[in-house]
């Protein structure tokens, strides 16, 4: 099979051997896959796949399944389905535990679930999961139109949790705005303290979804309510900072460090259940959109990821088959 290779600076579409489809496996023909800020920094050495995964970048994609490993009892072969992956997923097939399988939900396209998988299984576990979010506590989206950012506020809106984001520039906020936030942000424009505060008001919030760390923890800790939970998910702003315990303290906060890619498959699953079952239905009624910038050619893949790294995007970028 063709997958995508990279080669000092260039990524290549070139033949690798096609991994085995063992017990418990499904064997996916792409026909979309999906870019995420972590192949970045995979590319250029700094996320190492976790012992056991494909080398190949990729963390989801939709498709067809046209192998099934022994014991699978959750796809045939024909099924159109997407799939969260550990790796592989720039490749023309993909062999994936059959937990991390889902239908393609109906009425959708490959290239609309190919947006799906990474995003909503990031945001659906740290918020309700890991940030055991309750009724009407309020939330902080950081890097709201990123493509976790989208696909929280979304969720957010379906559970009537209100969500103030930082983003980029205005014309994103309008958007997160239309997708469901209640307030927001530009973070080139100071501070965000001053207007989350504002918008929490003196309760502060219940959790705080971060992919920025070490730069925006105080104002995240000053911004928790009594209780609140701070879910860290990424370092973009630094992963060293200093911290005053006793803001934690003082509101009974918690921190929490999450990943979902080195999870062991078992807990992907229970994620993947839990979308199936909780977003799904309203990925179906149109309730929740899949949200993509833009699509390319797989071949094209150095251009996609040119797109990412310059911040101009709201949501997916999408690779074709
Ligand atoms: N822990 C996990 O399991 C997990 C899983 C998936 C993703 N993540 C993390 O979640 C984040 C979003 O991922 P994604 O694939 O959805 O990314 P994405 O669509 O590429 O969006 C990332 C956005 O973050 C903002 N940003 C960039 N540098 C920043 C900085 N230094 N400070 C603050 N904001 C910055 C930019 O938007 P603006 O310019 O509009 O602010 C950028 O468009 C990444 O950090 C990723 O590593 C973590």
């Amino acid at each position: 099979m063709k997958a995508i290779q990279v080669d000092g600076d260039s990524l290549v579409w070139a033949d690798v051997a096609a991994a085995e489809c063992t017990a418990g496996t499904v064997r996916i023909r792409v026909h979309a896959s999906a870019i995420n800020r972590a192949d970045l920094l995979q590319r250029a050495g700094g996320y190492p796949p976790p012992p056991g995964a494909s080398p190949i970048m990729g963390l989801e994609c939709a498709g067809e399944v046209i192998e099934v490993g022994e014991g699978v009892q959750r796809c045939k072969i024909g099924d159109p389905v997407c799939a969260l992956l550990a790796g592989g997923g720039y490749a023309e097939e993909v062999v994936v535990p059959a937990g991390q399988v889902l239908p393609i939900p109906r009425g959708l396209t490959a290239v609309q679930a190919a947006a799906l998988p990474e995003v909503f299984a990031t945001a659906y576990l740290n918020l309700y999961m890991e940030g055991a979010l309750q009724t009407a506590e309020t939330v902080i989206v950081h890097a709201g139109a990123s493509g976790v950012g989208t696909a929280s506020i979304q969720l957010l809106k379906q559970s009537n949790n209100p969500v103030f984001v930082t983003v980029g520039s205005t014309e994103k906020l309008q958007t997160c705005i239309a997708l469901g936030a209640a307030a927001g942000a530009v973070r080139h424009d100071g501070s965000f303290a001053d207007a989350a505060r504002h918008w929490a008001g003196e309760t502060g919030v219940g959790v705080i979804l971060d992919p920025v760390g070490g730069l925006y923890l105080t104002d995240n800790l000053n911004l928790l309510g009594l209780g609140g939970r701070l879910v860290l998910i990424g370092l973009m702003g630094g992963a060293v900072t200093e911290i005053n315990l006793a803001l934690l303290m003082g509101k009974r906060a918690r921190v929490v460090g999450s990943t979902l890619r080195a999870r062991p498959i078992s807990e992907k699953a229970a994620v993947m259940d839990q979308l199936l079952h909780k977003v799904w239905p309203a990925l179906e009624s149109g309730a929740i959109k899949p949200v993509i910038e833009a699509e390319y050619p797989i071949q094209q893949v150095a251009e996609a990821h040119r797109l990412m790294a310059s911040n101009n995007t709201v949501g997916k970028i999408i690779l074709t088959l």
